[in-house]
Formats: structure tokens, sequence, C-alpha cells
């Protein structure tokens, strides 16, 4: 398999600074090593441009817009993303996205969608369901989803719809901070939901099985996510939206290593996000080499 590596050092969906230097942490801390050592071939397209967030303006009273914060310069980003990533498909790559904050995904979902019903496996604390309407930040790593659904509330963001992903295909995994609108939306919602206490109570492997299910019916292949901030802040410090009693390191590894063995079995995933890394608010890089690790788990590492 030959893993195509982009990089989009793009922040403008967060609040904090830093997460736009999250593809050279990750690349720094050794990824493309730990992805040979799994038997796949890495492959570095680089970084696409994005344009610093100081030099723009967040544009955040424009009515239609809700509160949402550089809707025009994310969808720049995201559309150019959504090229890369099917292109990286047409030609037979894997697509690995590193970021940057989790608004990138509408442009990595929106690529693999492209051409494809796809499933989703989200692996982080938050929904990301909200829109420009129920957003209380503005910030757009909080809508990834709502946008790509399409839902009500998100007109301004109508580039973002992927009709091809739908809320049937969609799996959380290890949900634990939602905002009042967003529980509405997801209860309301046909989105699979497994929260922290679902992995308590019925172990993390079992779990993602599960998720693995969910998104594979039907669908012609996954798309997974993975938010940092998934983890414990214990074990993934660097980023911009801690939130405690995350999975711990050894779960989010068996978390992985279950996606991996799915797949060696028959080919199911087909892109991959890894976001939200934050090099400033990280403890000597190790939240980097955790995405580095955790990825390479992804694509098959074992200990033996
Ligand atoms: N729900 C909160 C919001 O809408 C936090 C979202 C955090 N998202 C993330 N990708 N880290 O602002
Ligand atoms: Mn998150
Ligand atoms: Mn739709
Ligand atoms: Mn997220």
């Amino acid at each position: 398999t030959i893993v195509r590596i982009i990089g989009v050092p793009m922040d403008f969906g967060a609040n904090r600074r830093g997460v736009d230097m999250g593809p050279s942490a990750i690349r720094y801390a050794g990824l493309s090593d730990e992805l040979e050592r799994a038997g796949v071939e890495p492959v570095d397209a680089g970084d696409l441009f994005v344009p610093r967030a100081e030099e723009r303006d967040p544009d955040a009273s424009q009515p239609d817009r809700g509160n949402a914060k550089f809707l025009r310069e994310i969808e720049s980003v995201c559309t150019r993303l959504a090229d890369e990533v099917a292109a990286a498909l047409t030609e037979g790559a894997f697509p690995l996205v590193l970021g940057g904050d989790h608004s990138l995904a509408i442009g990595s979902m929106n690529g693999s969608a492209r051409d494809a019903t796809i499933g989703v496996i989200w692996f982080d604390a938050h929904a990301d369901l909200n829109t420009p309407q129920t957003s209380p930040s503005g910030n757009v790593h909080g809508m990834s989803l709502g946008a790509v659904l399409g839902r009500e509330g998100a007109e301004s963001m109508a580039w973002a719809h992927a009709p091809t992903v739908s809320e049937e295909s969609i799996a959380y995994v290890g949900l634990r901070s939602l905002d009042d609108r967003e529980r509405e939306l997801l209860r309301d919602s046909d989105v699979t939901a497994f929260t922290m206490a679902d992995i308590d109570d019925r172990g993390v492997t079992s779990v993602v099985e599960e998720a693995l299910a969910v998104a594979t019916d039907g669908t012609d292949g996954v798309h997974l996510s993975l938010d940092l901030d998934w983890l414990d802040p214990r074990a993934a410090p660097g980023v911009g939206t801690p939130v405690r009693g995350g999975v711990t390191y050894r779960e989010a590894h068996a978390a992985l290593e279950t996606i991996a063995s799915r797949n060696d079995r028959e080919d199911v995933v087909r892109s991959m996000d890894v976001v939200e890394v934050n090099p400033i608010l990280d403890e000597r890089n190790e939240t980097a080499s955790l995405a580095a690790e955790l990825t390479a788990s992804a694509f098959g590492t074992r200990i033996l």
C-alpha cells in the first residue's frame, strides 16, 4: 500500500493558534519511519497552502454565517483538500491527512466520498455536529459533521455537504463532551454514538468492532477521523480542547489495532485524518509522537 501523506497546516477552525504546526510535529515525530515499520510505503506529498490567520478577517459578523469564523478560508482549503484526497484514491494511494484543526475533515470526507458511498468512524471527545446556527464558539472544527451531513442551519456551508455520507453510516467512538444543542441534534439523528461510558462497559475492542459494522454496512469503504483530544489529556496534552476522562494510551492502541486486524481480512478503510495536534500546548512533542504511533497501529504495526 502506498500511503500519500497530505499535510494541512490549518488553524482557521480552532480558536487556539498552534494547531497549524501539527503536520510538522507529526512528521518530526517519525511518522514515515513508523509507517514503514507497519509495512506500508509512505510518500509525502507536502503541505497544502494555507494562508496565515493573522492576514485574514474571521468575518464573524456576516448574517447568514451565524458566528462561524473564517468560512471563506476553510472552504478554500477544504475544496482543494477534497481534490487531493480524491486524486490519491483515483491513483490507488491511501490518503492520510495530517492536521491542522478538525474542520479539514470536511475536505477529506468530501474527497473520499466523491466517487463512493462512505462510512465514517469518528474518534473524538466531541461530536463536531454543530452548524453555524448552533455553535456556541463559532469554531468550525466543531461543525465538520454538521456541515458534511448538510444539516439544517448549515445552509451557508452548502459547499461542505457530501450527499454520499449518511447518518446511518457514521459512528462516534469515545464521546464525552457535547453542547446542549448538539445533544439534541444527536438524539434526533441516525448517527451511532459510542460514548466513554460504552467503552467502560464493553471494552474498546468490542465498541470499535461495532463501529466498523456500522460504517461498513452498505458502504464502499470507511473514512477514519482521529482527533487527538479523543485520548485522555494525560496521554495527549497537546490539544486545544482537552476533556478529562478520555481513552488511555493502551485503549487507543487497542482501538486502532482492531481497525488494522479487520482491515487485514478485508480492505475496508480508504482514507484517514489525524487532527488537532497542537505543538505549542504539547509536552516534548509527545502528542505528535502518539499521533504517529497510533496512525501506524491503524496500518498494522505489531509487537510480534
Ligand atoms: N463543541 C465545541 C464547539 O463547537 C468544541 C468543539 C471541539 N472540536 C474539535 N474538533 N476539537 O466549539
Ligand atoms: Mn475533539
Ligand atoms: Mn446528506
Ligand atoms: Mn474533533
